[in-house]
C-alpha cells in the first residue's frame, strides 16, 4: 500500500513537472543509454586489442632480446663410445654461440680430456649451406657442404640447448661417425661467406668429401686421419679428416 502511494505520487510529481515533454524525453534516453554501451563495449574492444598488442609487442621484445642474450651455451653430454676398443661411458664438453639473426652456429671444442679426438672451432653457415672445421692442433681449416640430417638449425639447436639449461637433461647418449677425404686446396676463401673466411683466414684450407663407404677403424693410424668430436644434435658425431697433407 506505502508503494503503491508512493509511486503514484512520484507519478503525480513528475506529471506535473515535466508535463508533456516526459515520454519523448524518457524514449532518448533509453537510445541514449544504449549507445553508451556501445561506445563502451566499443571502447573495451579497442582497449583489449591495444593491450593484446602491446603485450604481444613486449613478449616478442623481451623474448628477441632474451635471445640474444642466450645465445651462448657451455654444454656437456655423456655417451657411450662404441668406437673404441673397450666400450666406456665418456663425457664430450662444447661451447656453442648461436646466431638467429644470420643463422649460423659456432661451436668449440676444447682439448678432449682422455683423448677423444683433436680441439676444433667449428662454424655451420646455413645461409651458405657450409660447413668448416677448424683443427685447431693441426691448424687447418676443412669445409664440407653442411649436412643438416646431422646438425640441427639454428633455432632448434637453440631449443635443445634451452631446454638442456633448463634442466631436462640430454639422455646417456651415442657418438656415430662419419668420414672425410680431403680433395683440394682452397685459395679463394671469400667464397666460403664471411664466417668461415674469418675463422680459415691466415689457415691452410681444404675441401673435404665425405666417403661413402666406411671402412675398418683400424687402417685409421695408416691412413693419417685426424679427428673431431662434436654434438650439434642429440647425438655425438666423431668426424674423421683422412688424407691430412
Ligand atoms: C648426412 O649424414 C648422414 C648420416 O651420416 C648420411 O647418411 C648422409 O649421406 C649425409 N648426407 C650428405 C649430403 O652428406
Amino acid at each position: 500500500m506505502v508503494v503503491s502511494a508512493l509511486v503514484s505520487s512520484w507519478k503525480v510529481v513528475g506529471k506535473s513537472g515535466m508535463g508533456e515533454e516526459r515520454p519523448p524525453s524518457h524514449r532518448s534516453k533509453k537510445g541514449g543509454s544504449v549507445g553508451g554501451v556501445c561506445y563502451l563495449s566499443m571502447g573495451m574492444v579497442v582497449l583489449l586489442m591495444g593491450l593484446v598488442f602491446a603485450s604481444v609487442y613486449i613478449y616478442r621484445y623481451f623474448f628477441l632480446a632474451q635471445l640474444a642474450r642466450d645465445n651462448f651455451f657451455h654444454c656437456g653430454v655423456l655417451y657411450e663410445d662404441s668406437l673404441s676398443q673397450v666400450r666406456t661411458r665418456m663425457e664430450l664438453e662444447e661451447d656453442v654461440k648461436i646466431y638467429l639473426e644470420e643463422n649460423y652456429e659456432r661451436i668449440n671444442v676444447p682439448v678432449p680430456q682422455f683423448g677423444g679426438g683433436d680441439p676444433a672451432d667449428i662454424i655451420h653457415d646455413f645461409q651458405r649451406g657450409l660447413t668448416a672445421y677448424h683443427d685447431i692442433s693441426l691448424d687447418k681449416c676443412y669445409v664440407i657442404e653442411l649436412n643438416t640430417t646431422i646438425v640441427l638449425p639454428p633455432r632448434n639447436f637453440w631449443e635443445l640447448l634451452a631446454n638442456v639449461k633448463r634442466g631436462t637433461y640430454l639422455p646417456q647418449t651415442y657418438i656415430m661417425q662419419e668420414e672425410m677425404v680431403v680433395t683440394e686446396h682452397v685459395s679463394d676463401k671469400q667464397a666460403l661467406g664471411s664466417f668461415i673466411h674469418h675463422l680459415c683466414s691466415g689457415k691452410d684450407t681444404y675441401r673435404l668429401r665425405r666417403r661413402a663407404t666406411r671402412r675398418r677403424i683400424n687402417k685409421r693410424g695408416a691412413q693419417k686421419c685426424s679427428a673431431i668430436r662434436h654434438f650439434e644434435n642429440t647425438f655425438v658425431v666423431e668426424t674423421l679428416i683422412c688424407g691430412v697433407v
